[in-house]
């Protein structure tokens, strides 16, 4: 069985910035060392934080002490304030492409723009950008929504960085046609687009696709949905430990691709590669204990009939 590994699975640029961020924070700065909600969604990740100390900070104390990572996701400035009133030393691994997006609006909002987001009201970090839009903050995830937008003056549209980048392109057409005076900013960032493309090519070349990565994580979920939409036979798995329980058949199987979330580390999609690697012997080896079986039983039942005869 041949395997190929899609070039963009995995860690992307913010998410590894994040991460070694959080690792190297115990040797840097003050105990104790949280992050504020769950830094990635990736639980394997989330419990190698925990074995280092570092845990999730799910609400802001009145008073607390150490240090506190802010999400690659980023968060609302008030929530950024509070942390630090509280007591805490905030380390900001927010990812450079989201704070860009949350520049825009803070400098626009300042001079009085109107602030259209086009993402997923409650993913983290459109939260945090409706935070830096001040009252003037809509958030839209469909054309009939946006119709039914109130006319600005002035305004600016975003995306959230991991938007569909038709739909995106669909909304800034409409402003175009409709509200020429509106500012269109291209916010989306290039390595989720990559990652989907990627997949498809992937499964013109390969009989079934294994997709590497939390079941929480959205954009990993996406993959799997590309992969499932391509026809071939598609697996979401977060370990290698799960691919047994999947029906990767390697007689059957002349080449699998496997792909990555953002938020998946290497050495899992590494465990992940090395346990396919070794479906065909454990297949053969299963194929050889099962034969072993049915010798026993062809044995032993000789033997109860000899002596049922005897
Ligand atoms: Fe940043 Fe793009 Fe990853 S916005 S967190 S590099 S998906």
């Amino acid at each position: 069985m041949k395997i190929e590994i899609a070039k963009t699975a995995g860690f992307c640029m913010g998410v590894r910035r994040a991460v070694e961020m959080a690792l190297d924070a115990p040797a840097k700065h003050a105990d104790p060392i949280y992050t504020y909600g769950p830094l990635i969604h990736n639980p394997q990740v989330l419990a190698l934080f925990a074995e280092k100390g570092i845990t999730v900070l799910e609400e802001i104390p009145e008073q607390g002490s150490g240090t506190v990572l802010v999400r690659a996701h980023g968060v609302p400035p008030r929530d950024k304030q509070q942390l630090k009133d509280a007591g805490f030393r905030v380390v900001d691994a927010t990812c450079p492409r989201v704070i860009r997006v949350q520049t825009i609006i803070r400098v626009h909002a300042r001079k009085g723009f109107a602030t259209i987001i086009v993402g997923d009201r409650d993913h983290p970090e459109v939260v945090g950008l409706v935070g830096y839009a001040g009252a003037e903050g809509f958030v839209v995830s469909s054309m009939a929504e946006l119709e039914d937008l109130p006319v600005f003056d002035q305004a600016i549209i975003v995306a959230q960085t991991t938007q569909n980048m038709q739909f995106y392109e669909q909304v800034k057409a409409w402003a175009a046609r409709r509200f020429p005076h509106y500012k269109t900013f291209d916010t989306i960032c290039d390595s989720t687009e990559k990652r989907q493309d990627e997949v498809k090519q992937l499964s013109d070349r390969v009989d079934a696709i294994v997709v590497v990565g939390g079941r929480q994580s959205g954009n990993t979920q996406r993959l799997a949905e590309i992969a499932a939409e391509s026809g071939k036979p598609a697996y979401h798995v977060e370990t290698e430990s799960e691919l047994e329980a999947c029906c990767l058949d390697p007689d059957r199987i002349g080449r699998v691709g496997i792909t990555a979330g953002a938020s998946t580390p290497n050495w899992i999609i590494k465990r992940v590669y090395r346990e396919l690697e070794r479906l065909p012997a454990r297949k053969q080896a299963g194929v050889v204990r099962l034969f072993y079986r049915l010798i026993q039983t062809l044995l032993l039942t000789n033997v109860y009939v000899a002596i049922g005869a005897g």
